[in-house]
């Protein structure tokens, strides 16, 4: 709207199911779907993250429906997903953006902290693509996975996070070829650094900002507006026959390492 690149309406009728859609890169995607024409059901742990998200896209005259849900909690997931078709009588598209996220050395880990961080990484994103399924499959719908480029190469500090991403990368290929005959296309997106977003605020000091532009091939950190114009892009019908893909959307940083610091 407005200042999009895209007609405001390439989402309109569409309803889309956003978990972690309360704040950050998965937020912006929320309101940016929201902005182009689609109803939005947001969720996160707490549904008081949400509020905010919620206000922002009503008072931009879009409609969206709260609901909390752990996404490491099937039966949860799959009453937010049976609220949402209460709601709206539908889901059209999916985005997996839950995750969990902090440095730590593979040598200080516990069993639980990279448990953790896959559960609701891998096994969440697993549980939401599941739980819609049956919704997905009657709307010929899509899911968006949120992934990252950690696991191209090795990250240090980051061995639960590359490990969940990489299972990430996996479901959006398996599914992209399992429910694609069902007319559901399954895609991802593998963002960069990008600025503003709680990831960078716990994985990256302010003082390694300067240094770390200069690695990043187009010479500036990602902006959110970069991830939802990704979105918005796989998810419109221009990219009806995009089907298992990852797009990175980084700059080109990983190519020279993904290491950040
Ligand atoms: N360093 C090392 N281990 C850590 C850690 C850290 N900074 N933070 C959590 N852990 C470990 C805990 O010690 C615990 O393991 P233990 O039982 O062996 O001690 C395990 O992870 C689970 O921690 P807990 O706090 O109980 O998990 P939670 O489910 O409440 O929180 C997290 C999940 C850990 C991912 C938490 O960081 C979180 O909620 N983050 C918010 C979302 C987020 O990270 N967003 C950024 C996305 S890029």
């Amino acid at each position: 709207m407005g200042n999009s690149i895209f007609a405001d309406n390439i989402l309109e009728g569409k309803v889309a199911f956003v978990t972690g859609g309360g704040t950050g890169i998965t937020g912006g995607v929320a309101r940016a779907f929201a902005e182009h024409g689609a109803k939005l059901a947001i969720t996160s742990r707490k549904v008081e993250n949400l509020e905010p998200m919620k206000k922002t896209i009503e008072e931009n005259g879009g409609e969206c429906f709260a609901v909390s849900a752990d996404v490491r909690d099937f039966s949860a997931v799959e009453n937010a997903i049976a609220a949402t078709v209460a709601q709206y009588g539908k889901i059209d598209i999916v985005v997996n953006g839950a995750a969990g996220n902090f440095l730590c050395a593979a040598d200080q880990l516990s069993a639980n902290g990279f448990g953790t961080v896959v559960d609701i990484d891998t096994k969440g994103t697993f549980n939401v693509c599941r739980a819609a399924f049956e919704e997905l499959k009657k709307s010929k719908g899509q899911i968006l996975n949120i992934s990252a480029t950690l696991h191209y190469l090795a990250t240090p500090m980051q061995i639960h996070v590359s490990a969940a991403k990489a299972g990430v990368d996996a479901i959006t290929r398996n599914l992209s070829v399992e429910w694609g005959r069902h007319g559901i296309r399954v895609n991802g997106i593998a963002p960069g650094p990008i600025e503003d977003t709680e990831g960078m605020k716990r994985l990256l000091p302010e003082a390694l900002k300067e240094k770390i532009t200069k690695k990043i091939p187009v010479g500036r950190f990602g902006r959110i507006k970069d991830i939802e114009n990704a979105a918005l892009f796989l998810t419109s019908d221009a990219a009806n026959y995009i089907n298992g893909v990852t797009l990175v959307v980084d700059g080109g940083q990983w190519l020279l390492g993904t290491s950040l610091g």
